[in-house]
């Protein structure tokens, strides 16, 4: 099987504005830093005993932040961690999920190594899914909202449907709603099979931790607590995973900045001739007037500016762009108007 082949990282990293993993480019609370120190402690101590195996403090932060029981809560290792423990219990060799494409298609390589089958469904025009049956029969349905690499989420009562017509579980992949206008995590109380997965790696500035969640009624969590690695997060991780999310003064602050940031940009962009899809995450999806996507990247390449092209021909026309500091988006624009 092919494996999935993630963003850049170059090795350079300080001397590129990056922006092709939707990452943040402002540092993470300062509460953060402070917490891995205390951690930490003078010697490094701390770190020769295990973690806390159930991540138990992490729930309940989590849990009093969203309006949820701590049962209702798992932490991962990233959201990667928790969508492939999702397919490692729902779908076995030979069962069916399915996703929309274009979104994550991460899921899709999940799938195949547990042996399970893989159907898409594409979006219409009106950025509905198109053709999802009366009653989906397969184990997984996953629902990246706002939708990546395009931009746009699902409004509330159209994913309850879906939620309705799945006979298995409905993931809403919600890596990007703390910066889009709403979410549908009221939808866990009301239904019993869907589950929304969490990150801290974008809006907290976190990728480099590695801490996402997923929250779905007990029974579902208990049933993900038995296939999990015993020790998945590490003592550093669990100290700033508590530290960010109890400072959402901070995150409001930076989630408000970026989609202001995202708003300017996508306004000059579209000054320039360029189609840009109204986002609701962290990024854009803009496509040059001469839709040659390639192009642009290469370059904003050679400019030391790194975005993501995907090579699929629903999306070759286009970029994504993460939306960076002001300073960098700025930058950015100025590079598009002199490659033209
Ligand atoms: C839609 C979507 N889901 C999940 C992830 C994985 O995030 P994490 O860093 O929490 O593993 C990403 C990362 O880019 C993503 O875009």
């Amino acid at each position: 099987m092919a494996g999935y082949v993630p963003g850049y990282q170059p090795p350079d990293i300080a001397s590129w504005i990056k922006l092709n993993t939707n990452e943040n480019s402002y540092p993470p609370s300062p509460r953060v830093v402070e917490a891995i120190l205390a951690e930490l402690g003078p010697d490094g101590a701390s770190l020769r005993t295990y973690p806390s195996a159930s991540s138990q403090k992490l729930r309940e932060t989590a849990g009093e932040l969203y309006g949820f029981d701590p049962s209702w809560i798992i932490m991962a290792n990233g959201s990667d961690e928790v969508l492939n423990n999702l397919i490692r219990a729902f779908a076995a060799e030979g069962e069916e999920i399915a996703y929309v494409h274009p979104s994550y298609s991460y899921y899709a390589t999940l799938a195949e190594v547990q042996g399970a089958r893989v159907r898409t469904y594409g979006l219409t025009e009106d950025f509905r899914i198109a053709g999802f049956p009366e009653r989906y029969p397969g184990k997984l349905f996953f629902l990246t909202t706002p939708n990546a690499p395009l931009g746009p989420a699902f409004p509330l009562d159209y994913i309850e449907d879906l939620a309705r017509r799945c006979a298995g579980m409905l993931v809403l992949d919600e890596t990007y709603a703390d910066f889009a206008d709403g979410s549908a995590l009221e939808l866990v109380k009301r239904y019993d099979n869907v589950v929304v997965t969490r990150t801290l790696s974008k809006s907290y500035s976190l990728a480099g931790m590695r801490l996402g969640l997923a929250i779905a009624r007990p029974e579902v969590i208990a049933a993900l607590d038995k296939i999990r690695d015993h020790y998945n997060l590490d003592r550093l991780a669990q100290a700033a995973c508590v530290a960010a999310l109890k400072d959402q003064e901070y995150l409001q602050e930076c989630c408000r900045r970026i989609r202001a940031t995202r708003e300017w940009f996508s306004t000059g962009l579209r000054t320039l001739g360029y189609e840009v899809i109204p986002s609701q995450g962290n990024y854009v999806f803009a496509t040059p007037p001469d839709r040659n996507g390639k192009r642009l990247y290469e370059g904003l390449f050679e400019r030391k500016i790194l975005v993501r092209h995907f090579s699929d021909p629903l999306l070759a026309h286009g970029l994504r762009i993460s939306i960076g500091t002001d300073a960098e988006m700025k930058a950015t624009l100025a590079a598009i108007e002199e490659i033209g």
